[in-house]
């Protein structure tokens, strides 16, 4: 089980491994302390939502067992955490009072990460908007921008001092068109205005954030963005232009405000006559465009799509992903139990898409990265998932291929530390480097845990040598 020595050679030195999580996904504990509900309470808790009716309830404990989960990050050898604060439970009602239990968890995890030697990095929000806040309308209006702008000047005041590396939203495609233009996520909206109005104030409420975290004096600040690698499913014109309004509702929505100063130049072709909205302010764009210290890029697989047929004609029913693009799946290759291609490729050509097409972008940091296994705990008492090392070692030699092609790729939170609830997919799908057993909590290191503590190790000595 030896670190392949070549991906250590492939890596710059210095490079940086941590891995991640987010607060709905491990934490449970969902009425204590005064924490509010959020959008995941209300929707797991709604029949037919997610799968087998999983919960974050109590997912993997960690508000209580987080000591336990930080000597696993130490025993790692990590460099960092990403992990995200829970904003119902410092905000039950997302604005208005302070709930000083929930300050405190964050302190000792904080604390106890760094007595570790582990730099924290935040994730301001990870798709668990207060439901109180979602009651008054969500993302739909600009009321939760500034509410959210509010919910991280305190969490920045608060844990400022300590915390190496703030990212203001994960992956707000997820939040504004998964959760309300597909409805499979929280709060479960199918629409074309409201998502993306959403789409829009979560750009806003970045925005607002940033101002509030550099006039706290935060250290590093960026966004996580889940770009995709569009494949077009043949060359043939009208599979050529679905690609083209694909990337406008996966990747341009983000990129072009927050590196090009602009919203996506083909946005009509993409939603016709729900492209604009009146919910765009003069300003906006500065807000949205301020200059950030990283951008977070998260990336599991690529797509490939073709021109669908159908579309609704009437602009009022048409939600906000019907624009005329269907998914296929051509890729050769072995598939996750997500159901997701495996193809570390597409993952370099991502990133140096990235480079090429912005020069105003700033440095990466790989936010998540990782494989979802049908791991299991031998009769050994171990758990043999040499596929998740095959797709960690495959993915990990990609970045380090934009790297040698010039793409200035700084470190690399792996996807998760711990198998935990994945959203609608329940517990069913394992991410983690450990496994967890859902019924007693107990944690089990994975082969996969061993293989990137040594690789880490040995890129480690590999680092302090050159230094010598
Ligand atoms: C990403 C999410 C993360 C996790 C992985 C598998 O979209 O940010 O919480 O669920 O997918």
């Amino acid at each position: 089980m030896n670190a392949p020595a070549q991906l250590v050679r492939c890596l710059p030195a210095g490079f940086r491994f941590g891995a991640a999580t987010a607060a709905y996904q491990i934490e449970g504990a969902h009425r204590e302390d005064g924490r509010g509900p959020s959008v995941w309470d209300t929707f797991s808790h709604t029949p037919g939502r997610t799968l087998d009716g999983a919960t974050g309830d109590t997912a993997c404990d960690h508000y209580h067992r987080y000591p336990e989960d930080v000597a696993l990050l130490r025993g790692l050898g990590v460099d960092g955490y990403r992990f995200s604060i829970s904003w119902p439970r410092l905000l039950p009602q997302g604005t208005g009072p302070v709930n000083a239990k929930g300050l405190d968890f964050y302190d000792r995890l904080i604390d106890e990460l760094l007595a570790a030697g582990v730099a924290p990095a935040v994730t301001l929000y990870h798709w668990d908007l207060p439901q109180a806040l979602e009651d008054r309308g969500g993302w739909r209006v600009r009321a939760t921008a500034e509410a959210f702008a509010a919910f991280a000047a305190l969490a920045a005041e608060r844990y400022g001092d300590r915390v190496e590396r703030w990212i203001t939203l994960n992956e707000p495609y997820c939040s504004a068109f998964v959760g309300y233009a597909e409805g499979r996520h929280a709060p479960g909206a199918r629409e074309g205005r409201g998502a993306l109005a959403a789409a829009h104030h979560l750009l806003v409420g970045h925005g607002l954030a940033v101002r509030e975290l550099r006039a706290a004096g935060a250290r590093e600040i960026g966004i996580t963005l889940n770009l995709d690698r569009v494949h077009a499913a043949s060359t043939l014109p009208e599979d050529l232009a679905a690609r083209r309004r694909a990337k406008v509702l996966h990747n341009e929505v983000w990129t072009e405000p927050l590196f090009a100063g602009r919203y996506p130049p083909q946005e009509r072709q993409t939603w016709g006559g729900l492209a604009g909205g009146p919910w765009r302010r003069p300003g906006d764009l500065e807000l949205i465009g301020a200059p950030l210290d990283f951008l977070g890029v998260n990336f599991y697989r690529p797509i490939t799509v073709a021109a669908a047929p159908h579309r609704e004609a009437d602009p009022e029913r048409r939600t906000a992903v019907d624009i005329g693009v269907t998914e296929l799946d051509p890729y050769g290759t072995r598939h996750t139990t997500m159901g997701w291609p495996v193809v570390p490729a597409a993952f370099t050509e991502l990133l140096r898409e990235l480079h090429r097409r912005h020069p105003r972008l700033p440095p990466i940091w790989i936010t998540e990265n990782g494989t979802a296994e049908a791991d299991t705990v031998g009769a050994d008492g171990l758990v043999h998932d040499a596929q998740r090392i095959d797709y960690l070692a495959e993915h990990l030699a990609a970045v380090a291929e934009a790297v040698a092609a010039g793409v200035d790729v700084r470190g690399y939170y792996l996807w998760s530390l711990l198998d935990n609830f994945e959203w609608a997919r329940g517990y069913a799908q394992r991410f983690g480097l450990v496994h967890v057993d859902f019924d007693t909590l107990t944690r089990t290191p994975k082969d996969s845990y061993h293989w990137y503590r040594a690789l880490i190790a040995a890129h480690r000595a590999r680092t302090e040598e050159a230094a010598r």
